[in-house]
């Protein structure tokens, strides 16, 4: 779809277990900043982010997701979303104003594979966000990773195929790609974009629900990849697989862990999409070159490592 109603995957709260340390991963060796906290409540975003954050750590006993939200372009369309939601017979609970520094009313509800998805109109801007005037390049030094923003995720559970049609028909996404099984009517995984994206959110069938597989964290270029392979390497974090690219979205990518296990993404590139794209399809024999098109085989955590 154009950039109208939902506009972009905004918001996402993980659950880390050891909460200095992962503010250290994401801030210091990811490159975000931290915009405050609140008890058990880190609050960061990306340099390139004008709202006021789209990152929240929450300090608990497992890893994972929380809930995953996208930005919507106004009042009218949260309404709009909340009513097509409502008909296709899904619960919406109300988060109210301020539930989120700075963020107005949410509305969330459960998809087929078990995530929270979350949706919302309103955010204050950033105290500290890009310049808006004679804008410089970068509005400070880059640090760590240096990445820019938040800019997408890929969540696991069952009813991928539901999921699909939830997205399309009642949110207005796109499947930009998809991975047929093995009777070409169905898809173990699907690509979705609401936007200009490859893709913004994604999902891999998997027997249970609710499970997070990763959050990606865009990058310039291939040599920002390579500098943030380098400091994965320097400071012995764990990488699951990278510097490679895939063949679906075409992006650059390192596979790597936060220190409690959540899996991260660095993300560079990847095709524009138009809404008169057609779904470009992967066939199951093809999967393994389709997520990592240089190994042209998937490695065993891709499918089994989730949080
Ligand atoms: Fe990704």
């Amino acid at each position: 779809m154009a950039l109208t109603g939902i506009l972009r995957p905004g918001l996402i709260q993980l659950r880390v277990t050891d909460l200095e340390k992962s503010v250290e991963h994401y801030v210091e060796r990811i490159g975000l900043d931290e915009v405050g906290r609140d008890g058990d409540l880190v609050y960061l975003k990306g340099w390139d982010e004008f709202d006021h954050h789209s990152v929240v750590l929450r300090k608990a006993e497992t890893a994972g997701m929380d809930f995953f939200a996208f930005k919507v372009d106004s009042d009218e369309t949260l309404e709009h979303y909340r009513k097509r939601i409502e008909d296709a017979g899904v619960e919406v609970i109300d988060v109210a104003a301020g539930d989120q520094p700075g963020f107005g009313p949410r509305i969330a509800f459960k998809i087929p594979t078990g995530h929270r998805i979350e949706l919302y109109a309103q955010v204050e801007r950033a105290a500290y966000h890009p310049p808006v005037t004679n804008p410089e390049i970068v509005p400070r030094e880059p640090r760590g990773m240096h990445a820019s923003r938040f800019d997408h995720g890929l969540l696991y559970g069952p009813n991928v195929n539901e999921t699909k049609d939830f997205f399309e028909n009642v949110l207005d996404f796109s499947t930009a790609e998809q991975v047929d099984g093995e009777d070409n009517s169905t898809q173990i995984a699907i690509w979705l974009t609401c936007s200009n994206k490859a893709h913004d959110i994604a999902f891999v069938d998997y027997p249970e629900e609710n499970k997070f597989h990763h959050i990606a964290f865009m990058l310039e270029n291939w040599n920002e990849i390579g500098q943030a392979a380098d400091i994965m390497s320097r400071h012995n974090i764990s990488i699951d697989v990278g510097p490679t690219r895939h063949g679906i979205t075409r992006g650059q990518t390192i596979y790597f862990f936060d220190p409690s296990g959540n899996r991260n993404e660095v993300f560079a590139g990847g095709y524009q999409y138009y809404p008169d794209n057609p779904t470009r399809n992967w066939t199951p024999d093809q999967l393994g070159k389709g997520i990592f098109y240089y190994e042209r085989k998937l490695n065993d955590a891709f499918l089994s490592v989730v949080t």
